[in-house]
């Protein structure tokens, strides 16, 4: 199986790389700053006819349309836009960083969806079709009992509208795309307070990836597989 993974340098992305590493599978590792990912270099040097490591820059479109030129001969049964960025912490009513907002907007929302166009072709020729877009349940509206958190929240609320219109646009190519929350995950992002390990997340977050179906296309998922209301 062939997985191309975006933000493998630290986090869930990385966790990605080094459990599908264990599972035999092959990877596209993509990060923005390869040389200065020590982790998933070493990671990708155990393993070199396995994982790859490309340039991927999800502020920077044309790294993503350079990426998909290289991959052209590649079919990918999973792509999974990982990468993510919570924003600045000006981010309450009334201090909105309005720069901070677009960049994250441009990051959760616009670059999956740019990359999901570059790369359709290479995941409708492969085996498991699966664009997986790592949302929140912070961009839910049910769940969101507490206000705030603008940046973060509304960005993946659109990353969500995105998976949907994918999921009807991707129909004819029998490709499955699904909006999936990975847990509150002891990450730089998550912080150490999260109530699960990277680990944890990755694995369950895999075995739900793999037990998806036609029917469960365009669906807002937890690790589980259960449903988050939008
Ligand atoms: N952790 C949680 O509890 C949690 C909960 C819900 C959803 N999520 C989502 O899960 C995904 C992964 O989160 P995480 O916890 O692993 O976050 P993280 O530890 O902060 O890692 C974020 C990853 O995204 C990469 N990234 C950021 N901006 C990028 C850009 N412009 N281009 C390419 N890569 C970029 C980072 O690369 P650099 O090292 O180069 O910065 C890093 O690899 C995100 O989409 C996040 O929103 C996480």
């Amino acid at each position: 199986m062939n997985l191309l993974i975006t933000g493998t340098s630290r986090g869930i992305g990385l966790e990605m790389v080094r459990y599908a590493m264990e599972c035999g599978w092959r990877v596209f590792a993509c990060c923005r700053h390869p040389h200065q990912a020590d982790a998933l270099l070493k990671l990708a040097a155990l393993a070199p006819e396995r994982i790859s490591v490309h340039i991927a820059d999800l502020a920077e479109l044309a790294t993503l349309q350079a990426l998909a030129y290289e991959l052209r001969n590649e079919a990918i049964d999973m792509l999974i836009n990982n990468a993510g960025v919570y924003g600045s912490n000006q981010n309450q009513f009334g201090e909105v960083d309005v720069r901070s907002w677009q960049q994250a907007f441009a990051i959760n929302c616009i670059a999956p969806l740019k990359l999901s166009e570059a790369l359709c072709e290479q995941v409708a020729i492969s085996e498991h079709k699966i664009i997986a877009c790592l949302s929140s349940k912070m961009g839910s509206m049910a769940d969101n009992g507490s206000g705030g958190s603008y940046i973060y929240r509304s960005s993946k609320a659109a990353l969500n509208a995105v998976v949907k219109s994918m999921a009807v646009d991707l129909l004819p190519k029998n490709i499955k795309a699904v909006a999936l929350h990975p847990g509150w995950v002891k990450t730089d992002m998550g912080g150490v307070n999260a109530e699960i390990t990277a680990r944890e997340s990755v694995t369950q977050m895999f075995e739900t990836l793999l037990a998806l179906t036609a029917k469960d296309s365009g669906r807002f998922i937890d690790i589980d597989g259960s449903d988050i209301p939008w």
